[in-house]
């Protein structure tokens, strides 16, 4: 089966077509980066227009890239939720359209759990596992119990891992999206300011408003404070503060298998400090290339491949 995954959830369009759920024949992205730089952060309006520019051309850019005929694909997956509207309403319309005129199945996806299923790329892992997943907008620990069971054990009480990062940047005087620029500047740092762990005692739940506003009150009381160390010690505390939340996770739900996913993932001091933790608690970690952690179109389309696979198996036993 080879299926098309279409994203447009933010402010990335993305297009890819993926065989079985497994192998990458095309994977487009289009980013609107420069255009929301200006303003500081994504300003939805203009996403949705750029989106209703981008999906077509990388349609067929994808298509042509997988080397295929339109009659070849077996199906249409798009992210419906969560995101913001108007760029949803591109990406649904679009894959609809293109489903209807295939004559193929559209499956609406989930953009969170496609994050995580990007994961099964290589094979499915041992269930149930637990799945992390901290992007711009989302921050939230799931129970994986097979490839189409998320049960969300915790989520971010205020702002998302990656909306902090982000945030955080902008008091740092760095460019939109921050979360690249402040892990540059992060690693040419000597030393690290400490700031408290972000998160809620004893829960799954995330909070990272705290920690956002430490940062700032520090650097309005220390005005001439080394910008590097600051954002080398709020790096740290998102780290710690995330492999604090997976402590608990772990304790309540012992299981083999960690699956990781979002646009956090990218970072790599963050990679690492869980490829410790992983190793020190003895589990087996998926962390997606770094491609693959951003938003993309073939996690939509590894997510779409399972729940079709499940739709024909419910079908086929009636
Ligand atoms: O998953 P994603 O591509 O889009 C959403 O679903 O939101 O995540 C985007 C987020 C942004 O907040 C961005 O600043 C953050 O991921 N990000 C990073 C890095 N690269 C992207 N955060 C920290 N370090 C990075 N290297
Ligand atoms: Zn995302």
């Amino acid at each position: 089966m080879v299926l098309l995954g279409i994203e447009t959830s933010c402010d990335e369009t993305a297009v890819a077509v993926v065989a079985n759920g497994c192998r990458v024949l095309a994977s487009r992205v289009s980013s609107q980066e420069e255009i929301h730089a200006l303003y500081g952060g994504v300003v939805p309006e203009l996403a949705s227009r750029r989106h209703l520019e981008t999906i077509v051309p990388l349609y067929r850019l994808s298509l042509k890239d997988a080397g295929l005929q339109t009659s070849e694909i077996s199906a249409v997956c798009a992210t419906t939720t969560p995101g913001l509207a108007g760029s949803l309403l591109v990406g649904n319309h679009f894959g609809r359209a293109a489903a209807s005129m295939l004559k193929v199945p559209f499956i609406p996806v989930n953009h969170l759990e496609a994050h995580l299923a990007v994961n099964f790329l290589d094979g499915l892992p041992d269930f149930p596992s637990l799945g992390l997943v901290v992007s711009g907008g989302h921050s939230t620990l799931f129970l994986v119990s097979g490839p189409n069971s998320y049960e969300v054990l915790g989520e971010t009480r205020d702002d998302a891992a990656g909306e902090t990062f982000d945030k955080v940047a902008r008091a740092l005087g760095l460019p939109y999206p921050g979360g690249p620029p402040l892990e540059r500047l992060a690693s040419g740092a000597a030393t690290a300011v400490t700031f408290p762990l972000p998160g809620v005692r004893n829960t799954c739940d995330f909070s990272f408003s705290g920690l956002k506003t430490a940062v700032i009150y520090y650097l309005k009381d220390n005005p001439g404070a080394d910008k590097a160390s600051v954002a080398a010690g709020f790096q740290a505390s998102v780290a710690g503060g995330i492999l604090k939340r997976l402590d608990c996770a772990l304790t309540r739900n012992p299981v083999k298998t960690i699956l990781t996913g979002g646009g956090v993932l990218a970072n790599n001091y963050l990679r690492g400090r869980l490829e410790q933790w992983a190793a020190d608690k003895g589990v087996c970690l998926r962390i997606p290339e770094r491609a693959h952690s951003l938003d993309n179109g073939v996690m939509v389309a590894v997510r779409g491949f399972h729940l079709l696979k499940k739709l024909q198996s419910t079908s086929s036993a009636c």
